[in-house]
Formats: structure tokens, sequence, C-alpha cells
């Protein structure tokens, strides 16, 4: 197939791009380098440097068979100081690819959706049906932009999937080296802990420690890169005209922050030095997906774990060791 990625230099647009093209399809990657880097884009894929508003009619026109939609901001604490920023870039951007999409007659999206869209459930583990509260505008501007594909899908015919990701983590092996996390300003735990492993006076906080869990801190559901980047391709054979499905992605296994302070001590036999604080605002207690749905659909299954994830997300935060 013919496919468009944007935010393809993004890290987990980069790895479904290069999945994509080991499995024979041609990808062009839609970026504006705004989060993203360009050495992350792979090597047989074309490159345009561009803004979803400005340029996406224009490459969509050459005539494309799907979109895979990554490009967004999606730090939800800048949500909540730069609200407009999330609307006019996750919504007003999207609206503008759907509008070049009916324009071009380009049938099918697969869009990165979060797990942001539901708040503080009310139950874990939370599958599709749990009612979307979000608590941020990141999360909101997401969820407005499933509510556009399921209008488009039953308007305009196009077929849509919406993955909503739990904690994404881990690193990807391509040709062309290591596809990891690499952001200007880094909020996730993993390469938090790795990037403390690596200084000789860094340490780790951890936000909170009264929360009502096992060991009083946060528990997260964290999916593997590489499993979450295969799901993308079976999603996209699953697009249907006027059809718009949701999949939630996890693991579906529960790891507290310190489980996850432990294995990355583990597998960098680096001691990690780590001090409690106070909660961060706006972090749910506990937070593991039901990924049963698009196991039963598709036949999705997650193969990388926890320890799976640590070990590559280490590995390439060792291979850009002294890279800017
Ligand atoms: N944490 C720390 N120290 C750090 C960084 C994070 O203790 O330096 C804690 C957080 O407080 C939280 C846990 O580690 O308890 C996980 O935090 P992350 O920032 O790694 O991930 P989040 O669960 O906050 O974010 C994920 C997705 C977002 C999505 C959000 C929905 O990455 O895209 O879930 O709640 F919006």
């Amino acid at each position: 197939m013919r496919l468009l990625v944007t935010g393809g230099a993004g890290y987990i647009g980069s790895v479904v791009a290069a999945l994509l093209i080991a499995d024979g399809h041609e990808v062009v990657v839609l970026d504006d380098l705004s989060t993203g880097h360009a050495d992350a884009v792979p090597a047989d894929a074309r490159f345009v440097r561009g803004d979803l508003r400005q340029d996406a009619a224009q490459v969509l026109a050459e005539g494309f068979d799907a979109v895979l939609h990554f490009a967004a901001r999606s730090l939800v604490g800048e949500s909540m100081a730069q609200p407009q920023m999330y609307w006019n870039h996750n919504l007003g951007g999207t609206l503008a690819l759907l509008d070049a999409m009916r324009a071009a007659q380009t049938p099918a999206i697969v869009f990165s959706s979060t797990a942001a869209v539901y708040g503080e459930p009310d139950r874990v583990p939370v599958d599709e049906t749990a009612p979307p509260r979000p608590t941020s505008p990141y999360g909101a501007s997401k969820l407005a932009v499933d509510t556009a594909l399921a209008e488009h899908a039953r308007l305009h015919r196009i077929g849509a999937v919406s993955l909503r990701y739990f904690n994404v983590a881990g690193a990807y092996r391509s040709p062309g080296g290591w596809l990891g996390e690499r952001h200007a300003t880094e909020t996730h735990l993993i390469p938090n802990i790795l990037a403390a492993a690596c200084d000789p006076h860094g340490e780790i906080a951890i936000f909170g420690s009264d929360y009502p869990t096992g060991d009083g801190s946060c528990v997260r559901d964290y999916i593997h890169v590489t499993d979450l980047a295969a799901a993308h391709l079976l999603a996209l054979r699953a697009c249907a005209p006027g059809r718009h499905v949701v999949y939630n992605l996890g693991g579906g296994t529960g790891y507290s922050n310190l489980d996850v302070l432990a294995a990355c001590r583990e597998i960098t036999g680096r001691p990690i030095p780590a001090r409690t604080a106070g909660r961060r605002s706006g972090d749910p207690a506990v937070l593991v997906a039901s990924s049963e749905l698009i196991a039963a659909d598709l036949g999705w299954r997650p193969e990388r774990d926890l320890r799976a994830m640590v070990r590559d997300a280490w590995e390439f935060t060792r291979s850009r060791a002294g890279a800017p």
C-alpha cells in the first residue's frame, strides 16, 4: 500500500514507519520536526517537512491508500499551561488532514489516540466502554479527534481506527539503528530513570508515595513500542468504509513506579538513586488497559514484557550516549 505517516519523525511514528517499510509498503512521512527528528525517519521513506494545516492537501493529492496519523502535541502538563496550542495542533491539524483526505478521496485512517481520554477511570482494567472523561486539554483534544473520526466514517464513508495507547515504552532496532524516546522535555518515567542511570550525579524523583496501591506509588500499564507498532499494521487492514472502531492498547499488567525502578536497576546493573517527591498533579492512581477487544477482533497480543521494554530502552539510551 501507499501510506502517509504524519509525525513519522517522532518516537512512535518512526517505529511504525520502519515496520511498514519492512512489511513492503511505500511510505511518505509528513512531519514539521517541531518535536521529531529527521534522522529518525527511515531511509527508505520519502520525507516531506511540513505542517498538516498547510501541506497535507498537496501531499495527499498524490494519492494514498491510507494515513497513519501521529502528528500531535503530547505532553499533559504542557497542555494544561497552553491549551490553545493543543486544540490548534491536535484538533485543528486533524480537521485539516480530514479535509485533505476528503478532497483526495483517501479512504482510511489509523489514529494515535490515548488512555488520557478516560481521565481517572472508575474501574480497571479499562475497556472501550469506559466513559471518556479527559482531565487535560491533551486528552480532550484527542477525544475530539476520535469523535470527528466517528462522524467522518458515518457521513463520508472513510474507514477509521482509533488506537488508545496506555504507557508506551521500549525502543526498536531498525536497519538504520535504534529508534526510541528522544523528547526535548522528557516527562516519562522509564527514560527519566535511564537518564539518571547515565548521570554520575543523577537521581530519579518518584512522584507520590501515598496512592492507594500496594507500595504507595502509581500503577501503570506498559506496552512495548514494537508491539504497539504491530497493532497499527493490523488496524490498517481492519479499516472498513463507513466504520470507526476504537481499541485500547496496553500490556494488561499493572506495574508500580517502584516496580519499574527495580526493573531498571536490575537491567542496568546500576544503583540509580531515587527520592520520593510529592504527587504530580493530574496523575490517576492506577491505569491498566483491557486489550481484549483488539485481541478478539484482530488477534493482537503483546509479546514483550516490562524487562524487554527496559532492556531495549537502555540499549537505545546507550546507543545515543554522547549524541546530541
Ligand atoms: N513519574 C515519576 N517520575 C518521573 C516521571 C514520571 O515518578 O520523573 C511517574 C508519574 O508520576 C506516573 C508514572 O511515573 O505516576 C508514569 O508517568 P509517565 O509520565 O511516564 O506516564 P503517564 O502515565 O503520566 O502518561 C501516560 C501517557 C500519556 C497519557 C497519560 C494518561 O504517556 O500520553 O498516560 O494518563 F496522556
